[in-house]
């Protein structure tokens, strides 16, 4: 009884330890960026002085074309997040719209004294065309937005480009 007692409390510590691991972060534009590789997934943080959208897009090819953008807005008790590809230099589209799929798991949002903040985690590699494959230590260019409506068709009233490595 005490054995399997025991054993139940180390696996408890190993699943803690697997996942406890620290954010690392990036505040630019007003906009704050937190991340960490959980095993197969990034697990995201951003924030923004915002009643509006706040979006990250990782590895465009130019300006905003070809990146994979993650985009959300929290809206009373609901939180909305979509999965968009960057189809033109200023442009995107949801990916389910172009062959591709919402590769994303939400785990909060809130907007308190205007700024809005959400917790997602999302697959390092979803296997979707219109998804980055990323890998932890990479380096990697990110796009961080917000934009002041409950709107994703909206243009960003800040934006900014970063490298970070993950
Ligand atoms: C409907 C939505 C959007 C429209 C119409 C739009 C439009 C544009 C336009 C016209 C530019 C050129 C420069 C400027 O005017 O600021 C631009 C640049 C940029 N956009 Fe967007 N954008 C949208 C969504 C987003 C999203 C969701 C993000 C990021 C997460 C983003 C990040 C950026 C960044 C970082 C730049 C500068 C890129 C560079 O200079 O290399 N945009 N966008």
């Amino acid at each position: 009884m005490k054995l399997r007692f025991l054993f139940i409390i180390l696996i408890l510590a190993s699943t803690q330890t697997a996942f406890s691991s620290e954010f690392k972060e990036v505040e630019d534009s007003e906009i704050r960026f937190q991340w960490t590789v959980e095993g197969a997934n990034l697990h995201i943080i951003l924030s923004a002085p915002t009643e509006g959208w706040v979006a990250v897009g990782f590895n465009p090819s130019k300006v905003m074309k070809d990146a994979d953008f993650k985009l959300a807005y929290v809206q009373g008790s609901t939180t909305v997040i979509e999965d968009h590809f960057g189809t033109g230099l200023f442009g995107h589209k949801i990916d389910s719209s172009i062959g591709g799929s919402s590769d994303f798991e939400l785990i909060n949002g809130t907007e308190s004294s205007g700024v809005t903040t959400v917790e997602f985690t999302m697959p390092l590699n979803s296997g979707d065309d219109f998804d980055s494959p990323l890998q932890e230590g990479d380096e990697v260019k990110i796009l961080l937005a917000y934009g002041t409506r409950d709107d994703l068709s909206r243009k960003h009233k800040k934006r900014t480009s970063i490298i970070i490595e993950l």
